[in-house]
């Protein structure tokens, strides 16, 4: 199977091609690319004319402070507004080179080769850039959409199974977003980090046109594309608060057992909805392929506060009101406003702890 579609942004559309096996001839196709590139693949790199820049892909690469260092090494390699910037990697690579792409000489024109299972079924599509500050992550950022998207999912095959589940949570999470049908021609791909790689072309295709859908009616995020923040709240404070030893897409899986928890907590009645519990159970058995997940959780444990905090401090919330993406009494991801109080704190504590201590037995 191959497949390609385009995606329309305001600033044109660009195209995104699925095809097993493609990587070899499309890194040969492109002429004289400026690449930036995970370290990861510094073997499978062809002779290029301009050396790769090669970056390891940490939440620190990703940082505003390093991004000046990668500015001067594309302007020593003499990029200049008609280079082809080609960017090689999962979502930190993107990010990194998405940010830089939007700002270098007011901004060039790339094209993206993701490698990590979330990269290809989620992040690759949308244009966003995203960069971490201090202690803040995701603080700063850009929209400035690939003009093309090369995806060969061959390439995830030398994941580690957490970082594949981890892919596969976000590609769950925006299915179920989409709707039902959406959501059933998901998990008929039978979803785990040991299928076939026709399979993940398949969740891949399904995945990406529900984002979309959603993409293209609320490219700047106002709206309906919020909708794809369930579990991010709550993620990101887990994410962080592990120090980022928890990876992206396990952290989301635990916010949306987290924001389910919490509705569970203010009486909404989930256990009767079908579509729920096949969500939760095929998020807890994803979860659990990351090792040392309960050593993780019980570290959070004894730093709930962090959590909190951080989930407090989400870019997302106003002064006076939290902002979460919850699952309303039909099972249907909604977005909800509730006033900051000592009450509300306390009922997101407990959701928290009693997510955790499920993971920890
Ligand atoms: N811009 C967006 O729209 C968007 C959306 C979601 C997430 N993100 C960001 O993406 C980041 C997470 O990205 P990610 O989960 O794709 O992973 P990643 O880029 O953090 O990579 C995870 C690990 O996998 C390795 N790796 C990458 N490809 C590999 C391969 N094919 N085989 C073996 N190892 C490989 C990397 O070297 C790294 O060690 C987070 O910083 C998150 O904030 C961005």
């Amino acid at each position: 199977m191959s497949a390609s579609f385009s995606v329309a942004s305001s600033t044109g559309s660009y195209q995104v091609t699925i095809a097993a096996d493609s990587f070899a001839s499309t890194l040969a196709s492109l002429e004289s690319p400026h690449l930036i590139a995970d370290e990861f693949f510094r073997l499978n790199l062809p002779n290029l004319a301009h050396p790769p820049i090669l970056l390891e892909a940490t939440e620190q690469a990703k940082s505003l402070d390093r991004s000046p260092a990668l500015i001067e090494a594309l302007r020593i390699a003499g990029a200049n507004r008609n280079s082809q910037l080609v960017a090689l990697g999962g979502g930190v690579i993107q990010d990194i080179s998405a940010f830089i792409a939007s700002i270098y000489m007011r901004g060039l024109s790339w094209t993206y080769i993701p490698t990590t299972v979330l990269a290809m079924v989620d992040s690759c599509i949308g244009g966003k850039s995203s960069i971490n500050v201090g202690p803040y992550k995701n603080l700063v950022g850009t929209f400035h959409p690939p003009q093309t998207i090369l995806i060969d999912p061959t390439l995830a095959r030398t994941l580690p199974p957490e970082q594949f589940a981890s892919g596969l949570i976000e590609a769950a999470k925006i299915c179920f977003c989409r709707g039902p049908e959406s959501f059933s021609s998901y998990l008929a791909s039978n979803p785990s980090p040991n299928m076939p790689t026709s399979a993940l072309e398949q969740v891949t295709l399904s995945s990406l046109l529900a984002k979309k859908h959603f993409i293209e009616i609320d490219e700047f995020d106002r709206n309906e594309r919020l909708l794809l923040n369930f579990g991010h709240t709550f993620g990101h404070a887990l994410e962080g608060a592990s120090h980022y030893a928890i990876p992206h897409g396990i952290a989301v899986g635990l916010g949306i057992l987290c924001a389910s928890a919490f509705q569970r907590n203010r009486g909404i009645n989930l256990a009767s909805i079908p579509k729920v519990q096949q969500l939760e159970s095929h998020l807890t058995t994803l979860i659990q392929t990351l090792p040392n997940l309960p050593t993780h959780l019980r570290d959070l444990d004894l730093d709930l506060d962090e959590v909190l905090q951080r989930l407090a401090s989400d870019k997302k919330h106003s002064t006076t009101q939290y902002t979460l993406i919850l699952l309303n009494a039909s099972g249907d991801v909604s977005l909800e406003r509730i006033n900051r109080t000592p009450q509300l704190e306390a009922d997101l504590r407990q959701a928290i702890a009693a997510t955790i201590d499920t993971h920890t037995e």
